[in-house]
């Protein structure tokens, strides 16, 4: 399993482009499966996550076509052959996401069968959410061998008012496979307590140009009128806000200057709030799409303390947690992160303090003391997020860091250590190390 070795302290400068998102990519890519017609989707992120997926989908019976070298990037999606209608173990677990083939698959097909996601490494990750949307259209659930049996009743998926809230808030994939069932189910449906993500939104405008008729994503509540069938369309995937806010935090913690296009500012509204009050100064330089803005990112030499508590979009990421706690860990004085949506999701803490950063867990609180300087170590990956904090902490360190089983980064962020070096940073990856 490949690792990376990082000599911190180097600032870093340069411009670098922000990818299409991972979140919105994937379930845009399930939403293929609710037509036999073409869909094509640009800025389609080159990652082991997509990998995956494109593998589930072609299991799935979609033919999935890259674009010729030579012409601009894109996936085209078609899934003409629906006699394979079962999401295999094999697949699923390597990435909980074809969990949202269930939805379309179901709607389109009158059948799937998905295995069940199983553990995780940022804590429990139920599908009860999903399972009750998608009952509450008329599905017949059921659970066999590991696997979740959906199936359509004979008079067809029917509208309906559902409320989708859980424990923890909104669920996104929960509503994306309920939103992509309820466009084909016959009336009206009301998700009640919806995601807000943006990536939801995303997923409403494709379905949108493919036919569907969805007004309200990105609020809690979302409407469906359910319409007979629909047909191929074309999409640009919007810009990865978490790759962005992790670019924000790399540079910030070398105290470096970095433009970063393509950024998607107007979904980081909260993520932006924090950097700023810890002492990150991101300057706009060109806001005419505030989805994909220019912005240079640089910060004070001495950062300080905040409150940081995760929530639902539009509250702080939970996904950036783990990030914005590696640049807090160099921050003067004690700073406060509550975990809110996973509160488990805490394995980069013992990592951060073998590099010498000094946080102190109370539940899904940690308190963090911030250090004059981190030190490099040999550390371990664990799951996508917390690798990311791991190298945003290597980049500061005094001497070397080495960073195991990195098979975890590329699942999120594409070529990363290629990116970083390009823009100063004196990271290599070895192949084949524990
Ligand atoms: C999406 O996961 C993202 N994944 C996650 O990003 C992200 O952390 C998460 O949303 C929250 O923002 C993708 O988009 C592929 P949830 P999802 O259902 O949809 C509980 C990354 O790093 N819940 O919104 O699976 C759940 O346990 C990944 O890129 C139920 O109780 O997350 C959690 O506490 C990691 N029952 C909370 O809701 C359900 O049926 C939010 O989970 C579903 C969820």
């Amino acid at each position: 399993m490949d690792a990376f070795t990082i000599e911190g302290g180097r600032r870093l400068e340069g411009t670098t482009r922000i990818n299409g998102s991972k979140n919105a990519a994937l379930p845009l890519m399930a939403a293929a499966l609710l037509t036999s017609e073409p869909v094509i989707l640009r800025d389609v992120p080159d990652l082991a996550d997509i990998t995956n997926m494109k593998k589930l989908l072609d299991t799935l019976g979609c033919e999935v076509i890259e674009s010729e070298k030579n012409a601009e990037p894109s996936l085209t999606l078609c899934a003409r052959d629906q006699s394979q209608s079962h999401a295999h173990y094999d697949i699923v677990r390597t990435m909980r996401a074809g969990i949202c083939v269930l939805g379309p698959m179901l709607a389109r097909r009158g059948i799937a069968r998905v295995s069940l996601p199983g553990g995780c490494a940022i804590g429990e990750r139920p599908i009860d959410l999903h399972l009750r949307g998608l009952a509450a259209l008329g599905a017949q659930i059921s659970l066999d061998g590991g696997d979740v049996v959906a199936t359509v009743p004979p008079q067809g998926l029917r509208g309906t008012t559902i409320f989708l809230g859980g424990p923890f808030g909104s669920t996104v994939l929960g509503t994306a496979n309920v939103m992509s069932a309820a466009a084909l189910a016959k009336g009206t449906s009301i998700i009640e307590s919806a995601a807000c993500e943006p990536e939801i939104v995303d997923l409403a405008n494709l379905l949108n140009a493919m036919g569907a008729r969805i007004t309200g994503a990105g609020t809690p509540r979302i409407t469906i009128e359910g319409v007979k069938s629909l047909h191929g369309a074309t999409h640009i995937v919007i810009p990865d806000r978490i790759e962005a806010g992790t670019m924000m935090c790399a540079a910030a913690i070398t105290n470096g200057s970095l433009t970063i296009t393509n950024t998607p500012l107007d979904a980081m509204l909260a993520v932006t709030d924090r950097l700023v009050d810890l002492g990150v100064h991101i300057d706009i330089l060109d806001n005419k799409d505030p989805m994909r803005a220019t912005c240079r990112i640089s910060s004070e030499r001495i950062l300080r303390p905040i409150r940081v508590t995760t929530q639902p979009h539009p509250g702080f990421p939970t996904d950036l947690q783990a990030q914005v706690m590696a640049l807090l860990s160099i921050a003067e004085g004690n700073s406060i992160v509550t975990e809110r949506i996973f509160p488990e999701r805490f394995l980069h803490v013992a990592e951060l303090g073998r590099m010498g950063a000094q946080l102190h867990r109370q539940g899904a609180t940690v308190v963090v003391t911030g250090v004059r300087e981190l030190h490099g170590a040999p550390v371990m990956a664990s799951d996508l997020r917390a690798s990311a904090s791991l190298v945003i902490a290597a980049l500061a360190a005094r001497g070397t860091t080495v960073i195991n089983r990195v098979y975890h980064i590329d699942r999120g962020y594409e070529r990363l250590e290629h990116r970083l070096a390009s823009l100063g940073a004196a990271i290599t990856r070895t192949e084949g190390s524990a």
